[in-house]
């Protein structure tokens, strides 16, 4: 396989050399350098092309920051790593853009290793050159939704308020009344009824009301045909199932706050490469259906064979182009295969995928297809194979689903 090669920037010699031992285990994978100041990194720059560059922030001369935008002349694809301290990072953020990543200094060898080789895999697959041929029959790549991207900037300022959050989507009529009808319809299960989205976001917390944005733009933007083998309106249903699920299960794992929220994203957005595969080739989807269902495949496999790429690459793809965090694209690339995610413990990735594999027996979007099933060796490598019958009644409970799926434990 092809080695990764890194460029780390330092002006202090003796972080370069705790760097250098830190890694040595990864030598057989990766191509290390080293450069003392951004000069000699531009310099190097110039002449070998590079997988990740990895830079201290505070430099005499020219500071981190400025580096890594200067770098994005030389090699725009190249990932961005900036090392610092935890109170500088939005001011970080803001400077050196999305899709790249921050991380608090001092930094653990397992955490460097592991960000780096995740956001490796992750570019890999968004620039994968099979997608291309997908790709260049899009007519056009939406853009990231403003309202959203407003929402998001807000979300994650270091003095985010729920107010404001609410304020932002008040602003546009049309979508508070289509979040306020999804937040009382039965999907929630809310007691009372939400009047204003102000309650909403009080309740519900501000990463649920931008997720449900988000969703509800794409499908706006995507506008979706139904046909005599697809509705619409269940991939909705199905995304909203998964991400409830999603994010109930990881809380049953004890999962943090922020997990159960990824989860709750993951969900909702798994499946928006089937978007954009449907909408840009409407009737050669419509034959991949009957293919997957004639070959009793899954439909993503039956995907991969017509067009070289399955709904989880091009939604990644597109979620990449749009700068949404690795955990959301990593959710999306593997929810079918979650064995290629990065941690070896329950997480975001897993929950969905066991909701995704819940609600795929029951509320069948493709009815012909074949569903998928839970990966078990994945699900064994975490020791958690005694819990299914506690997660479809997880599944009932939040989705008022009945259960009746043919659905067999994968562990007996
Ligand atoms: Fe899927
Ligand atoms: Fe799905």
């Amino acid at each position: 396989m092809q080695k990764t090669t890194v460029l780390f920037v330092d002006d202090d010699p003796s972080c370069l050399a705790a760097i250098r031992r830190l890694l040595l285990p990864m030598r057989r994978y990766w191509d290390l350098h080293f450069a003392g100041s951004g000069r000699e990194a531009l310099q190097f720059l110039r002449h070998n092309p590079c997988d990740v560059i990895v830079t201290d922030m505070k430099m005499p001369e020219m500071d981190g920051a400025t580096l890594l935008n200067k770098t994005i002349e030389i090699q725009p694809d190249m990932v961005r790593i900036m090392l610092s301290g935890h109170s500088e990072k939005q001011r970080i953020m803001d400077a050196i853009g999305p899709m790249h990543q921050f991380l608090a200094k001092p930094c653990p060898a397992e955490k460097l290793i592991s960000t780096i080789n995740r956001t490796v895999a992750l570019r890999r697959i968004v620039k994968n050159e099979k997608l291309k041929g997908v790709v260049s029959k899009l007519e056009s790549i939406p853009s990231l939704p403003e309202l959203y991207t407003e929402l998001s900037a807000e979300i994650n300022s270091p003095d985010a308020s729920l107010s404001r959050v609410a304020k932002i989507v008040a602003r546009d009529p049309g979508m508070t009344a289509k979040i306020l009808q999804i937040i009382n319809s039965a999907y929630f299960g809310l007691p009372k009824r939400v009047q204003n989205i102000q309650q909403a976001v009080n309740l519900l917390g501000m990463e649920i009301i931008s997720a449900l944005v988000l969703n509800t733009q794409i499908f706006s933007e995507f506008k979706i045909r139904d046909s005599k083998t697809f509705s619409s309106e269940s991939l909705w249903q199905h995304n909203i199932n998964v991400a409830l699920t999603a994010k109930a299960i990881a809380g049953e794992a004890g999962c943090s706050r922020d997990v159960q929220d990824q989860a709750f994203m993951g969900g909702m957005l798994h499946d928006v490469g089937k978007l954009i595969l449907q909408t840009t080739f409407r009737d050669e989807y419509d034959e991949v259906i009957l293919a997957a269902a004639e070959a009793e495949t899954s439909l993503w496999q039956a995907e991969l064979q017509y067009f070289d790429a399955s709904h989880t690459e091009v939604g990644a793809y597109l979620l990449g182009l749009w700068g949404l965090s690795d955990e959301i694209i990593e959710i999306v690339a593997y929810h079918h295969l979650p064995g290629y995610g990065y941690n070896t413990d329950f997480n975001a990735l897993t929950a969905v995928h066991i909701a995704n594999s819940l609600d795929a027996e029951v509320n069948k979007i493709y009815p012909l297809v074949r569903s998928c099933g839970l990966d078990k060796e994945y699900l064994d490598s975490l020791s958690i194979d005694s819990e299914y019958e506690r997660w479809q009644q997880i599944y009932q409970q939040v989705t008022g689903n009945e259960y009746s799926g043919e659905a067999k434990n994968p562990h007996r």
